[in-house]
């Protein structure tokens, strides 16, 4: 397979030392957000399974969610936030972390039977190019389960009707409000996850009291039990969307296979010598560093 050339490759919104644990979560009081995302993800995750796969997993903020799974890898482009995620949730042989980048995941077909995106598609240029990976990946009517941030959402609505705002709520398009960040339109996600081979079985709308006046006023637990219970609704009026979507078709079925790890090149196997995985057909080799698979680049000659 040609090897395509990193400067036409999608942009890649880079996490790599950023303080986004402390920042964005810590900092900011987000409390509600993070509890209203648990309650979408139990309601849509298969209640236990073989091997998931989190994608842009971060520090590992939701990773307790999937404990009844035999195996967890928990992907993500940035070094160091696997390092704390590593750090926090140890070794045991249920983690494996792996630096890569979405678009080019260096598995082999069929190593999962489920697969999660949470926050992190917002920041994806080409969603079709990573749910074809992530289809990919999965076995057969293994489950992935995507959060999205949604560009219909009510206060984008009321925002466009009052002309306070250009870009046009009801298009399909994506629209980038900040480089590599994308608010995108529940149609467009559904229609791109089928496109992949997927079928979509539930969207839940997520977080209806994001607004700083509202959770400064009223309890925590009120609003996440409301929103748990407007959850069921189907309303897709709010800023975050969980869906759950069923990989179609054939595929192999690889859970049992003894590694499950292909060059992310070229998707040759790799032979495993102490922290070197060397490509059969490409001949590109990789690390494991500090306990993390290393497939950002290729170790030089
Ligand atoms: C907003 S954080 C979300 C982390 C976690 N899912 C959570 O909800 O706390 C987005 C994560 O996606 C990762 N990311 C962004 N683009 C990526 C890509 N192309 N491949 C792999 N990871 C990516 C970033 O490094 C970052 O850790």
């Amino acid at each position: 397979m040609p090897k395509q050339p990193h400067e036409s490759r999608p942009r890649i919104c880079d996490y790599e030392g950023s303080n986004y644990r402390t920042e964005f979560w810590e900092a900011r009081g987000r409390d509600y957000e993070d509890r209203v995302e648990r309650v979408a993800l139990r309601r849509l995750l298969p209640p236990a399974g073989r091997r998931l796969l989190e994608i842009g997993a971060g520090f590992g903020r939701l990773t307790n969610e999937y404990h009844a799974y035999e195996q967890v890898v928990l992907l993500d482009y940035s070094l160091s936030q696997l390092r704390y995620a590593r750090q926090h949730l140890g070794d045991a042989d249920r983690y494996l972390y792996v630096a890569a980048d979405a678009y080019h995941l260096p598995f082999r077909p069929g190593s999962f039977d489920a697969a999660t995106g949470i926050r992190v598609i917002h920041h994806i240029s080409d969603m079709s190019a990573v749910f074809r990976q992530v289809r990919r990946v999965l076995i057969p009517g293994g489950v992935f389960i995507l959060e999205f941030a949604n560009k219909r959402h009510l206060k984008a609505m009321l925002r466009y009707a009052l002309g306070k705002q250009s870009w046009n709520p009801y298009e399909l398009s994506p629209v980038e409000f900040v480089e590599l960040n994308f608010d995108f339109h529940p149609d467009y996600v559904q229609q791109r996850l089928e496109v992949a081979r997927f079928e979509t079985e539930k969207r839940l709308p997520v977080s209806f009291f994001r607004l700083a006046s509202l959770k400064d006023r009223l309890p925590t637990d009120l609003l996440v039990g409301v929103d748990g219970l407007l959850q069921l609704t189907g309303l897709l009026l709010t800023p975050s969307i969980f869906t759950r979507s069923i990989a179609l078709g054939t595929s192999p079925n690889q859970l049992d296979a003894a590694s499950i790890f292909a060059c992310p090149e070229c998707g040759g196997e790799l032979a495993h010598k102490g922290a070197i995985l060397a490509c059969h057909w490409c001949d590109l080799r990789w690390t494991v560093r500090d306990g993390i698979y290393d497939f950002k680049a290729p170790l030089e000659d």
